[in-house]
């Protein structure tokens, strides 16, 4: 009895960087020191840094400007992009066919100084998913999409279109029950961005608006 709690607790606090933790989570705190991994005291949620998922880019801490008590650690940090059209987040060792949710977070904070949020666009491998263009400095925003995974991996990838460099506050990945959201299957998946929804046929890049 002893020897299972302490290998259930062996496989909750292991963190393997670049792959899912013992529940198929993923849970990326873009921007933190590299290698580097923590649990937050409320969620409970062990969030890893990018080390593992993603070779370029660098890190940044937000303006003290937006700095606040109560702000959540993972939006004190991000991570540009400042060079490259496009880069890529890769999420492996997932379950092909299998159902998954993705969450891409944004927490702009003046980080670069310039005032001003960039705008990009987001990409699951070649799939454009969503752009994103959030004018508000201090403002949470996230994008989530609910799909099911061609391969046992996924691309997460930032495109630049000249209008700022592209970065990302955090970056989670949940399995989800097959049963769950039955309109999405293997051609069709779900957008929601922050309570906005849209539906996204991602083989030919329609977006039907709910
Ligand atoms: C991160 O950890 C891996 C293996 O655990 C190691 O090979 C690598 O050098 C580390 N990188 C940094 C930047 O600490
Ligand atoms: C970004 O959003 C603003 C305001 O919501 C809009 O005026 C602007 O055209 C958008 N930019 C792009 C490139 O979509
Ligand atoms: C998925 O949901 C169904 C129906 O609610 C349930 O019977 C099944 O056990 C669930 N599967 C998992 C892996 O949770
Ligand atoms: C996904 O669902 C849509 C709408 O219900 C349907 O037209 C399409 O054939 C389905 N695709 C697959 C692969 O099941």
């Amino acid at each position: 009895m002893k020897l299972c709690v302490a290998v259930l607790l062996f496989y909750m606090f292991q963190v393997i960087h670049g792959q899912p933790d013992y529940q198929g989570f993923i849970s990326i705190d873009c921007g933190i020191p590299l290698n580097s991994t923590y649990q937050d005291s409320i969620t409970n949620i062990v969030y890893v840094s990018d080390y593992g998922f993603i070779t370029t880019g660098e890190n940044r801490i937000i303006s003290s400007d937006y700095m606040e008590p109560s702000l959540a650690k993972r939006y004190s940090n991000l991570r540009f992009f400042p060079h490259g059209p496009r880069n890529c987040y890769t999420l492996r060792s997932l379950v092909m066919g299998n159902k998954y949710l993705v969450r891409a977070s944004f927490y702009y904070g003046n980080y670069d100084g310039l005032g001003k949020p960039p705008v990009f666009d987001l990409y699951l491998g070649t799939n454009y998913w969503h752009e994103v263009n959030y004018s508000d400095a201090g403002a949470f925003n996230w994008m989530d999409i609910i799909l099911v995974v061609p391969t046992d991996y996924l691309q997460v990838c930032l495109v630049n279109k000249g209008m700022g460099n592209p970065f990302i506050s955090g970056l989670d990945l949940r399995p989800l029950n097959t049963t769950l959201y039955p309109e999405v299957n293997a051609s069709q998946s779900l957008v929601l961005v922050n309570s906005n929804r849209f539906h996204m046929g991602p083989t030919d890049n329609s977006i039907i608006r709910l």
